[in-house]
């Protein structure tokens, strides 16, 4: 399988500097701190975290709505889009269905009016509505409906990848089941790569082959999905999975120690789950582990004391 997209060294921090010439510098938020990625071509690369680990930060730099402050992503112009959690949200209130869908054809294929005019009824049908959404505004749809519209308009740029950041966190579990539904029958037709952003594991459970698990700005723990539930290695890991047994359920609500982060304004020099980890020593605390395969080269964990 050919990679689709490629991501070296991510470092992303926001603010820092003087906000005026003689103030004092703030320091800058670490909201990145090194993050490697592959994807395969088709392949559902999960990735799970709790609040505020980065994974928004990780998924605009991907798909190319942001610069880095440091590291490397590759993917051909227009070949990763970018599905938002809040569909209504994402697309403008003044524009029908068939406009803001068209833009994409318009400027990134640069389709003739005719062409156009063809293929927008296809990307309707191809995520489950009919004709005559075309015609209508966003403020019109369910969420679903709405969130169905968005990845209609992510599909029109033809991309090889779809980013979807939490695509089914503020819908209904029985309209999640139909996105999800929908999206593994799209990926199967046309080859798409994804990278799915969630907090919900029973969610990334259904749709992964691959899950990076984030921690503070960085990926702890990577392997295919089976090895993430049968044999986790980092101890947050095994964390995640021991607060989050119901489904659909929330791993923010579950984390009610998430006060000990470390402060992303100045990170510790060592690992950052060190203040919560059952399996500290004192080597955790001077230097940061790298995310390296244990055992078999598939399962990468970033930990000195892995489980297993
Ligand atoms: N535009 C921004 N300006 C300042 N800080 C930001 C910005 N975007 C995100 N952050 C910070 O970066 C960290 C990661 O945020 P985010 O990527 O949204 O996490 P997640 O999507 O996992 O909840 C958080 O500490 C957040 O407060
Ligand atoms: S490196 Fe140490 S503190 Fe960090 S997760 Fe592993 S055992 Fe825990
Ligand atoms: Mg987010």
């Amino acid at each position: 399988m050919s990679a689709v997209l490629q991501a070296r060294g991510l470092a992303k921090r926001f603010g820092g500097g003087r906000p005026l010439p003689f103030a004092p510098p703030r320091p800058a938020i670490h909201a990145l701190r090194g993050v490697d990625l592959d994807l395969a071509s088709g392949e559902t690369l999960g990735i799970v975290g709790e609040s505020g680990c980065g994974k928004s930060t990780l998924a605009r730099l991907l798909a190319g709505l942001d610069s880095p402050s440091e590291g490397t992503v590759e993917a051909g112009d227009g070949a990763v889009q970018y599905v938002f959690q809040d569909p209504a949200a994402s697309l403008n209130p003044r524009l029908t269905v068939g406009r803001a869908i068209e833009a994409p054809l318009r400027h990134r294929l640069g389709l003739p009016a005719g062409e156009r005019q063809r293929r927008l009824p296809e990307l309707m049908e191809a995520v489950g509505l009919g004709p005559d959404a075309l015609e209508r505004y966003p403020h019109e749809f369910s969420g679903g409906q709405a969130q169905r519209i968005a990845v209609a308009r992510a599909l029109a740029a033809e991309p090889r990848t779809l980013v979807l950041d939490e695509p089914v966190s503020a819908l209904d579990v029985s309209i999640q089941a139909q996105i999800l539904k929908l999206l593994r029958g799209l990926q199967a037709e046309r080859g798409l790569a994804y990278v799915f952003i969630t907090h919900d594991l029973s969610v990334v459970e259904t749709i992964a082959d691959r899950i990076a698990v984030m921690y503070f700005g960085r990926v702890v723990e990577e392997a295919p999905a089976r090895a993430i539930f049968a044999a986790p290695r980092h101890p947050y890991t095994r964390l995640l999975l021991d607060s989050a047994p119901v489904p659909g359920r929330r791993l923010a609500e579950t984390q009610a120690d998430a006060g000990e982060l470390p402060d992303p304004a100045n990170p510790p020099p060592g690992c950052a789950f060190a203040s919560r980890c059952p399996r500290v020593q004192a080597d955790c605390r001077e230097h940061q582990p790298d995310l390296d395969a244990a055992g078999g080269g598939a399962h990468r964990a970033a930990c000195f004391h892995p489980l297993g």
